[in-house]
């Protein structure tokens, strides 16, 4: 079969990777794809949000299934367009992708659903003094999120009372968030450790992949600013063999029977940000796609022709028996560039990237480059995310795999955490 994989990240890097191991897939496609990307699909100069473009594309090149990375498409109807014109794509609906799309959406479907989550309220625009006096019903801290996408900004933990009014004043007046935040989401603070559970679903059946868990701060010991993810590693430990079947019972059955009974079943991949505490999860959020960078330490694990898999997904036929987990553990460490997730420089040649040993069980996902010449140039904040799989190996030794390949690599004003995956060894 012909694959396009659609997006640009490190994401999209490890789903064509693993999708080019597949001997059922023939021409495999990305749009736009990166340097690193280039290496195992053909580079397609469209932009995701481009429906029409991709469309045509797909009908040009016979691709006989599309895997969508980012959220945004989906937002925008992609899967709609692309089953209304006959044509197979990996993704929930437009409808069913408004569980990311629209924070008061998934809250309120979740309160309808008794899925577990923070305690909130939501509020239309012209209702900021409703929003300021419920935020002074809730203990500090208190959390203010945009309803809208924000590209992962739109969260603010207020620790004080003065601060939630701020926040507020700053989405509903000043409109900081655009009209993502026109309305706002305030909802209690959560406190445990947070980690993520994908589940591959047809809309009936699913299969729950490898947990995992994200770093999101820029800093060692989750300081400072929040990015895009700083380095992910799985399986997490805090997801229990108990604390997974609350998350099936608890949350992703109730979901998908939820979304039937809508009349928008949820096809795709369900991302489920959770908060563990006392081994009871709570829902933080939901993403309608694979998390980056957790894709990159849970698709390695998957057992399995990841195309045949997403095909079934697809087409409503999904085996869950068809999908096992390697019994391994893998560690991604993301570089990025000095400066980042403010400005930062781009251009910078990289270098040591040939040092790597694919049969050492490390690959380096591409987020942010593109070739320039002979050379493989920084183009984003975000710039590779090294990763090792250790199949047979401890977390530790996984850890310490992927340091050595961060090590083998440099470029100008490189920056990464040194502390991924530690919380693990606690
Ligand atoms: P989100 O964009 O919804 O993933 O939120 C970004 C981050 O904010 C999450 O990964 C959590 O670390 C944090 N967060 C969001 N909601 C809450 C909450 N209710 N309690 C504690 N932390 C939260
Ligand atoms: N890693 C978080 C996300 O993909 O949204």
């Amino acid at each position: 079969m012909n694959i396009l994989v659609i997006g640009s990240g490190g994401r999209e890097h490890t789903l064509v990777w693993k999708l080019r191991q597949s001997p059922h897939v023939h021409s495999l496609y990305c749009a736009p794809g990166n340097a690193g990307i280039a290496q195992h699909a053909a580079l397609v100069s469209l932009k995701p949000t481009d429906i029409q473009g991709l469309m045509r594309f797909v009908r040009e090149n016979k691709v006989d299934l599309t895997v969508v990375g980012p959220e945004q498409p989906l937002v925008d109807g992609i899967v709609d367009e692309f089953e209304q014109n006959g044509l197979k794509i990996f993704g929930p609906s437009k409808a069913a992708a408004m569980l990311e799309g629209s924070k008061t959406f998934a809250k309120d479907f979740m309160a309808k659903y008794k899925i577990p989550t923070a305690a909130y309220r939501s509020f239309r625009p012209g209702e900021l003094h409703q929003a300021e006096a419920y935020s002074g019903t809730l203990s500090s801290p208190v959390v203010v999120k945009a309803d809208g996408l924000a590209a992962g900004k739109g969260v603010v933990i207020c620790e004080t009372h003065q601060a939630a009014v701020l926040a507020l004043r700053d989405m509903m007046l000043n409109k900081a968030f655009g009209s993502a935040g026109e309305i706002v989401v305030v909802e209690e603070f959560l406190v445990g450790e947070e980690a993520s559970v994908f589940a591959l679903t047809d809309g009936e059946r699913y299969v729950t992949l490898a947990s995992a868990q994200d770093h999101k701060r820029i800093l060692d010991h989750d300081q400072g600013k929040n990015t895009g993810g700083m380095g992910a590693y799985a399986p997490a430990p805090i997801v229990t063999a108990e604390v997974l079947q609350r998350v099936r019972e608890e949350v992703i059955e109730p979901l998908l029977e939820g979304m039937r009974s809508e009349g928008t079943p949820y096809r795709g991949c369900l991302y489920c940000g959770l908060m563990i505490s006392n081994g009871r999860p709570k829902v933080v959020e939901f993403n309608c796609r694979f998390g980056d960078p957790e894709t990159q330490v849970v698709v390695p694990l998957i057992e399995g022709d990841l195309a045949e898999i997403l095909m079934s997904v697809a087409e409503g036929k999904l085996d869950p028996q068809s999908v096992k987990q390697h019994p391994a553990s893998a560690v991604c460490v993301v570089m990025a560039s000095r400066g980042y997730p403010d400005d930062y420089q781009t251009g910078k040649p990289i270098h040591g990237l040939e040092t790597i040993q694919p049969d050492e069980g490390l690959v380096v996902f591409h987020a942010g480059t593109r070739s320039d010449g002979e050379n493989i140039v920084t183009s984003g904040g975000r710039v590779l995310g090294v990763t090792a799989i250790g199949y047979e190996h401890e977390l530790k030794s996984t850890i310490d795999a992927a340091y050595r390949g961060v090590s083998a690599i440099t470029f100008d004003g490189a920056y990464y955490r040194s502390d991924i995956g530690l919380k693990a060894l606690r």
